[in-house]
């Protein structure tokens, strides 16, 4: 059977940025630490006055089909996923191959559109579509083009405000991929939450720390239905392991707990027992609350040996990096996880093609997903065509007040019109929101 994964991705951050320890921590009052080394970020990505979803989705599509070479014709699907959506019923896609369709010869007037909407891990399920279409023989021989594009902003105070960001990932999904290769097997954890959610408003309701508990119990809970289905999942079976990644403070958590749980009954708990005695075993203890207090202390141990970190170090620590410069970008943060750990791969110049990665997906409400992915031999070709070094570097520093506008005009319930204050950086050779016509629908153009 041929191989069916992700060929290609181009990443398109948020112009802005937001200084979480020198210009946020400041504003709160808070200790910087908190930041950088509490949830693990130094700034968030925010979109100029002209940037919004589309203009980032349709931005990073079309560096992907330039850099490809690729004509409307060949993409038999396009779907975003998104969680920042203006319209309940014209779905974001439609915007973004009206714009493609004003700079290519031709159009998507073929292809199959649509949206996908699962809090965070609707851009996986979006994958998850492509790939079962094209594996169902119903593409034509053409690939299918996945766009995850997020203006993941909090309210003002809210605790999130810290955790912001805006970007998005385009994604082609083909035969035989230059990528990674998905794998058939996958785990699901899905409860119906009321962790984080928009009911038809533009900022999530949070409640943050519920949230955290959500997303480590449906991550375990995906976890053990991928070993059902894939038999038990080893430490040397995977040489990173991208997650979704809302800070990276919550990577760091999970990681732990994963780490604990791969390792039991095996050779690797049994070396660490002399060092920290082995893993509380819940009919150890006379009740749920002393078998608690056993994990917490053991787990705080465990953080500590030399096993533990090395391990985290090589396989969890580089998947954060971009991630603790923008922030979460929502339906693109675990896609933004996998850039990271293929280049630190890149960077350390490993011999990658036939490695695996395990990747967690997680969306609030709440489901987590986990499948592995197979690196194929054109990924360093794929890694190093990414100018996403040039668009941080680029980025504008925003002063407080500046930042405060900038939230203003983004936020759709304020009076604040895009054309109201000034824009900090200048674009060329790229989509722009230019205003809304006549039904009110957003409006854009190309500029060169
Ligand atoms: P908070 O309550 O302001 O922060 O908000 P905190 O007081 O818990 O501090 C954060 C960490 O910094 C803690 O680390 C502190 O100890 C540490 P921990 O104890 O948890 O390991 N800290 C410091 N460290 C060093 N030096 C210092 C210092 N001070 C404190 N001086 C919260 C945190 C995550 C609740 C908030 O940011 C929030 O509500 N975020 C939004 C919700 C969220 O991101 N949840 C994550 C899981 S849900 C998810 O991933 C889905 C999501 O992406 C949405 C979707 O699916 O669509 C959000």
């Amino acid at each position: 059977m041929t191989t069916v994964g992700i060929d290609a991705i181009e990443i398109r951050t948020g112009k802005l940025k937001l200084d979480l320890p020198n210009t946020f921590a400041p504003e709160k009052g808070d200790d910087p630490e908190k930041y950088t080394k509490g949830l693990g970020l130094q700034d968030s990505s925010f979109p100029d006055v002209y940037e919004d979803i589309v203009t980032m989705g349709a931005n990073a599509a079309k560096q992907l089909m330039d850099r490809k070479g690729l004509s409307p014709s060949e993409i038999g699907r396009i779907d975003v996923a998104t969680e920042s959506a203006f319209d309940h019923s014209k779905p974001v896609s439609t915007y973004i191959a009206g714009c493609l369709e004003q700079v290519y010869d031709g159009d998507f007037r073929h292809a199959n559109k649509g949206e996908r909407k699962f809090a965070c891990v609707a851009g996986t399920q979006a994958i998850d579509d492509a790939y079962n279409w094209i594996r169902a023989g119903r593409n034509r021989g053409r690939a299918a083009l996945v766009i995850c594009t997020d203006t993941a902003l909090y309210a003002r105070g809210d605790p999130g405000e810290a955790t912001q960001g805006a970007g998005a990932v385009a994604m082609l999904i083909d035969e035989d991929p230059d990528l990674v290769a998905l794998s058939d097997d996958q785990g699901y954890g899905s409860m119906d939450e009321t962790d984080f959610l928009k009911p038809n408003q533009q900022f999530p309701s949070v409640d943050g720390k519920r949230s955290m508990q959500v997303y480590l119990a449906r991550m375990r809970e995906a976890l053990e239905d991928y070993e059902s289905v894939a038999g038990k999942i080893e430490l040397d079976d995977f040489q990173y392991a991208p997650f979704h990644t809302p800070f990276p403070g919550m990577v760091r958590k999970a990681a732990l707990l994963a780490y604990r749980h791969v390792i039991r009954d095996t050779e690797r708990e049994e070396e660490l027992a002399e060092e920290i005695g082995r893993q509380p075993r819940e009919d150890e203890y006379e009740d749920r609350e002393a078998y608690e207090e056993a994990i917490r202390e053991h787990m705080d141990e465990l953080k500590d040996t030399e096993q533990y970190q090395t391990w985290y170090a090589k396989t969890v620590e580089p998947t954060l990096e971009l991630s603790s410069k923008v922030g979460n970008w929502y339906t693109g943060s675990v896609h933004v996880a996998r850039v990271s750990a293929l280049r630190d791969a890149v960077e350390k110049d490993l011999d990658f093609a036939g490695e695996t990665l395990l990747v967690g997906s997680y969306g609030s409400g709440a489901q987590a997903e986990i499948h592995t992915e197979t690196v194929q031999d054109g990924w360093r070709e794929e890694v190093e065509a990414l100018d996403i070094d040039e668009q941080l570097a680029a980025r504008y520093d925003l002063t407080w007040s500046e930042y405060e506008d900038v939230h203003d005009v983004h936020e759709y319930d304020e009076d604040v019109g895009h054309e109201m204050i000034e824009q900090f950086t200048t674009p060329s050779e790229e989509f722009v929101f230019t205003g809304w016509g006549r039904m009110n629908e957003r409006q854009y153009d190309y500029v060169e």
